[in-house]
């Protein structure tokens, strides 16, 4: 009896933690689909980073950073944000919640500027160390409804001559599919974005796409584009031949960067009008402005000091044309008959998408174990551990583990105020989580006495 009633204790509280408001986002054909109302999702987004790329802090973290920007996501009235770097040891509960009852998914890219693919030499960089913090960073997310895809790599491939280091990311969307269905975990897509490269742009994207492993084939297919500038027009920014470029692709692909800066004056976002008409609906999949806040380069909608947020002339004329666009109506025109892409023929390195680091394979069968967050350090300088690793028994593997996990440890102490910030953000959104399991308390009971009842 006692344990039944624990049972429905147990029973009622998951039910509680499961009412997220948003419902998970899934693939069909090339676009997207919510999974409960089977409507068609186009991403109407915004690139999050305020701090810059070059300061390196994870907004999901901190519930007054966040708290200070959801009203601002949903007054411009947007549905996604992209987050371009997070810390995986920090608790996100508080701000990925609050983006769940604003309505809003997250694209998340699984890489911080140390620990990703190095473009000059990315056979060294994609070590166990490394993958070690991709799937971290997976388990930390995961849970999430509200979570639309994650990337496993940004403009890694920046002209045709790191085009070589394709193979390698390829090999991260490999490991990291591989990864969520060895785990268990909700299929949640997993994509690249890529710069807009003129001579490599789509030989890059079917790369992508290409090849007999399921697994290697990323889910979707982002595309910086700043192509459209001011008061441009489908057929002069491009946008035309783009869509009859991409034409026929089998997965979502959508702008993961757009919003030319090349204007004088406020920027008038007419491309939305583009974006989200039928123009482009067969092929694209909506979009994501870079960027919500101004780090310097003249990109930003609003300017944070503190606190407190300005708006720009950009985050008005942006807001009016979102709300003056509606999506396409139905489907949009999506295509769900598409076929793979064929592999390129004729690059002048091996396509073949390299075996993942022996030392990585336990983390399939036992899950990644410890998330180092930003103290992970350098790992596109653990190549020398790797190359050990990928020869040698796991007595090696052990210890340059250990090794790494040292070195973390004095990062640790030295930057003991950034610690401090994310203990006090632990402490409130584990209050929040027991103000939440009061709430659903009352049901418990209801529950429980309901089992009673029948028992008897
Ligand atoms: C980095 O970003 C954080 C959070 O926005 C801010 O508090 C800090 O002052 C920034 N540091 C620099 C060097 O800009
Ligand atoms: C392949 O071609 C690119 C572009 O022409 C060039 O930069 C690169 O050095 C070549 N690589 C090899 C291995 O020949
Ligand atoms: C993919 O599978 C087909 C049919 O099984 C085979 O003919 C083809 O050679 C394979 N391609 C590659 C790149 O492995
Ligand atoms: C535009 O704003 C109005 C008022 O807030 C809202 O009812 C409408 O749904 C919005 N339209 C779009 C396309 O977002």
């Amino acid at each position: 009896m006692l344990s039944l009633i624990r049972f429905a204790f147990v029973f009622s509280a998951l039910l509680g933690l499961a009412q997220a408001a948003l419902h998970p986002i899934e693939v069909k054909g090339n676009a997207f689909f919510n999974s409960k109302s089977g409507d068609r999702f186009f991403i109407r987004g915004v690139d999050y980073q305020p701090g810059g790329s070059s300061n390196l802090t994870d907004p999901l973290a901190d519930e007054d950073v966040c708290s200070r920007d959801v009203p601002y996501f949903k007054d411009l009235g947007i549905n996604t944000i992209r987050v371009y770097s997070v810390d995986n040891s920090a608790d996100h509960d508080a701000c990925m919640k609050l983006l769940d009852d604003a309505g809003i998914y997250l694209l998340l890219d699984v890489n911080t500027p140390d620990a990703s693919i190095s473009r000059l030499d990315p056979g060294c960089s994609y070590n166990s160390d490394y993958l070690q913090n991709v799937f971290a960073t997976i388990d930390a997310f995961e849970s999430y409804d509200n979570v639309l895809g994650f990337f496993a790599g940004n403009e890694v491939i920046n002209n045709v001559d790191t085009l070589f280091a394709a193979p390698y990311v390829k090999a991260v969307v490999r490991d990291m599919k591989k990864y969520i269905k060895a785990r268990s975990y909700r299929s949640i897509p997993v994509g690249y974005s890529s710069a807009d490269i003129a001579s490599v742009r789509v030989e890059l994207a079917h790369y992508f796409n290409c090849g007999n492993d399921t697994n290697a084939r990323v889910d979707m297919f982002g595309i910086n584009d700043y192509s459209w500038c001011g008061h441009s027009s489908f057929s002069v920014s491009g946008y035309s031949e783009k869509v009859s470029l991409y034409e026929g692709y089998s997965v979502p692909m959508f702008l993961s960067e757009y919003g030319c800066n090349e204007v004088s004056g406020a920027r008038p976002f007419t491309e939305v009008g583009s974006i989200y008409s039928t123009q482009m609906s067969g092929v694209f999949s909506g979009g994501l402005v870079y960027e919500y806040s101004e780090e310097g380069s003249n990109y930003g909608l609003v300017t944070i000091d503190g606190d407190s947020v300005t708006t720009s002339t950009d985050f008005d004329n942006l807001k009016s044309e979102l709300n003056s666009t509606s999506n396409p109506s139905g489907d949009g025109g999506y295509s769900k008959s598409n076929s793979i892409s064929s592999c390129p023929t004729d690059w002048n390195f091996t396509i073949a998408v390299p075996d993942t680091p022996d030392g990585a394979e336990t983390y399939f069968k036992n899950g990644a174990g410890t998330p180092l967050g930003f103290d992970v350090g350098d790992t596109q300088g653990s190549c020398d551990d790797d190359v050990t690793l990928i020869t040698t028994t796991n007595v090696k593997t052990t210890s340059s583990k250990t090794k790494s996990v040292s070195k973390t440890t004095t990062t640790k102490e030295s930057s003991s105020s950034s610690t401090a910030t994310s203990t006090s953000t632990t402490t409130s959104s584990s209050s929040k989580a027991m103000a939440a399991a009061a709430e659903y308390g009352s049901l418990a009971t209801l529950f429980t006495v309901l089992c009673s009842v029948l028992l008897l």
